[in-house]
């Protein structure tokens, strides 16, 4: 039996996602075209890092640094992983580029378009590989539906969706330096959740590659409490087909609904249905067969673990590769990202700290 690709990962703070993640890269799973090893953390302090590898990597035995900067230097690491918060991606991924590093990040990929500019300029002349986190585009589900949109036409020409991820946070009561309280660490709805249901909208609304994307028009108003921005909303316009989305983010509500995206077209619409917008599981298409009346046809995606070994595959196969960029989330899609949020906190009124350096 041929021996797989490994990609050796080193991970970046142990916090929850990073936890997530490192369930996925050794969950079991059919057909895998490339094997994942852990290892290396890297965190604060070596007792955390140790805690996490016995609680997180039972059957791995990664090297454990007491600091991010040892991570980088360990030759024995292929990719290294940041699942830190939103704030300490620029440095981190800096740091990374510096040692030579292919880097996984996770999203937000920055605080702000400007930020996220400097970091792949960087890897750009260090000539490394570099992709944000978002793992919801490397979901089968969402090609699959990108298909049924724009090369079968199964709803006709397709004109606007609806798109929310409620996260219910009770900022007030969390303590001052919680991701979700601090400004300084990139709190806020959008950043953190809202930016799931804006992928829905640019990857439902806009066929279109990474080398001709069009920045949509923006409308959007954004709430704060406790000097955190709590709720966002956002209609999104594309001028050249006239598809519009109506996204929103908040902290202030639960979910009332499974349906995580709505997109309508000239004959009939389409429910992707999931936990929330960053896990769906499935998406329906209903097709009107007459007036009023739609033919529905269901489509599932059950997923080994949470879905991050999508991401993880596509990532380890280009670091493998020699890549320098991911054909699913490229660099130009990462700064379009960030610009559109930009413009939505410019709009909304939330500033960070990082927006004035
Ligand atoms: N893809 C997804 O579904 C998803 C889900 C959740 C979060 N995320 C993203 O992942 C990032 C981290 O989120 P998280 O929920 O995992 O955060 P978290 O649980 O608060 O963990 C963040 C980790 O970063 C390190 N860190 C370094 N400096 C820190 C500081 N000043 N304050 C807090 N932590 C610090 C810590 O690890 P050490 O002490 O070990 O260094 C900490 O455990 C965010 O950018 C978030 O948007 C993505």
């Amino acid at each position: 039996m041929s021996e797989l690709p490994t990609c050796r990962w080193g991970i970046v703070a142990t916090g929850l996602i990073s936890s997530w993640f490192v369930a996925d890269l050794v969950v079991e799973r059919d057909g895998a075209k490339v094997k994942h090893v852990i290892q290396a953390i890297g965190s604060s302090s070596s007792e955390k890092g140790r805690e996490f590898a016995f609680k997180h990597c039972p059957n791995a035995t990664p090297t454990i640094y007491a600091s991010y900067t040892e991570l980088y230097s360990d030759p024995d690491v292929d990719c290294v992983y940041i699942g830190t918060p939103h704030s300490f991606h620029r440095q981190n991924c800096l740091d990374a580029i510096a040692a030579g590093k292919n880097i996984l990040c996770e999203k937000p990929f920055a605080i702000n378009a400007r930020e996220a500019r400097e970091v792949l300029e960087a890897a750009k002349k260090k000539g490394v590989y570099i992709a944000e986190a978002m793992w919801l585009r490397h979901r089968p589900i969402v090609a699959d539906l990108r298909k049924v949109l724009f090369e079968q036409h199964g709803i006709g020409e397709v004109s606007f969706l609806s798109s929310q991820y409620n996260l219910p946070v009770d900022v007030a009561s969390l303590p001052s330096t919680s991701r979700y309280r601090d400004v300084k660490l990139g709190a806020g709805s959008l950043l953190d959740v809202g930016i799931y249901p804006l992928t829905w909208a640019l990857v439902c609304l806009d066929p279109s590659d990474s080398q001709n994307l069009e920045l949509p028009n923006i409308l959007a108003a954004q709430t704060h409490s406790s000097g955190v921005e709590v709720t966002t909303s956002v209609i999104l316009h594309y001028a050249s087909t006239g598809r519009q989305a109506t996204i929103l983010s908040t902290f202030t509500a639960a979910p009332a609904s499974n349906v995580v995206c709505r997109i309508h077209g000239s004959k009939g619409y389409i429910d992707v249905t999931g936990h929330d917008a960053s896990h769906p599981a499935s998406f329906t298409v209903y097709r009107e067969i007459s007036q009023g009346k739609f033919e529905a046809q269901e489509h599932d995606y059950p997923h080994p673990g949470q879905g991050f070994i999508y991401e993880a595959d596509n990532t380890a196969l280009d670091v493998l590769a020699h890549h320098t960029e991911s054909a699913t989330m490229p660099w130009a899609e990462t700064i379009r990202v960030m610009e559109i949020m930009d413009e939505i906190r410019r709009q909304g009124g939330t500033v960070y700290p990082q927006d004035q350096a």
